[in-house]
């Protein structure tokens, strides 16, 4: 297995539960992975959606050691290098396209790519990965799509993520092929703003307790 899989696995290994975060100010960053952290949850996916996440990501990765930082929402080769100058440890992405497999293989950079069907399940296994994240999972079938998937492809592990609440995390955490969720519930952009970090502690640690 490449080392960098092992790395994934210990991602995937490490909590319940994957906050995909949105952090619109750099000024979040270090006080929203810290309430994370307190609340129980270790493994951070910082979203490439805003002009700030690549300052958050690095400034998270100075200040809190202890957080496991992700870049999310990677689609392209320079997405992987921009997220690895930055310091994190792992990619997240929403597709499997080849070329993102092979950029992230050929960077040895830990990588959960996105699948949605069956093909691009035998694609991503082709390319050597077993750790894959369901996007949108609810979308995509949720609890049955996963029991589907799971008679062909008994050596996946999936961290469905896209329409999963506090509520449905609990029965797709049930499924043997379901290592972890995704969700963005951990951090609502309202909370952020409002700086409320009690508030978000709260929710990781439900978030932490889910399994
Ligand atoms: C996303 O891409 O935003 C994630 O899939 C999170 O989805 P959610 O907001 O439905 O949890």
């Amino acid at each position: 297995m490449h080392p960098s899989h092992y790395a994934v696995e210990k991602i995937l290994s490490s909590g319940p539960v994957i906050p995909v975060i949105v952090i619109e100010d750099v000024a979040y960053a270090v006080p929203l992975a810290r309430a994370l952290i307190a609340g129980g949850v270790r493994v951070l996916e910082v979203t490439l959606r805003t002009p700030a996440a690549i300052d958050s990501i690095r400034a998270i990765v100075d200040a809190v050691p202890e957080a496991l930082v992700g870049a999310g929402t990677l689609i392209n080769d320079a997405d992987i290098r921009r997220a690895q100058a930055a310091g994190a440890s792992f990619g997240v992405s929403p597709g499997a396209t080849p070329s993102l497999l092979a950029a992230a293989t050929e960077l040895s950079f830990p990588m959960l790519p996105g699948v949605m069907t069956p093909s691009d399940v035998i694609a991503a296994i082709h390319a050597g990965y077993t750790a894959l994240k369901l996007f949108p999972a609810a979308q995509a079938g949720g609890i049955g799509m996963l029991k589907a998937l799971n008679g062909p492809f008994p050596q996946v592990r999936f961290c469905p993520t896209g329409g999963i609440s506090p509520t449905s995390a609990t029965d797709f955490l049930a499924l043997p092929n379901v290592a972890c969720v995704g969700g963005s519930w951990l951090t609502p952009a309202d909370l952020i703003e409002a700086r409320d970090w009690a508030g978000i502690t709260r929710l990781a640690q439900q978030a932490s307790q889910l399994r």
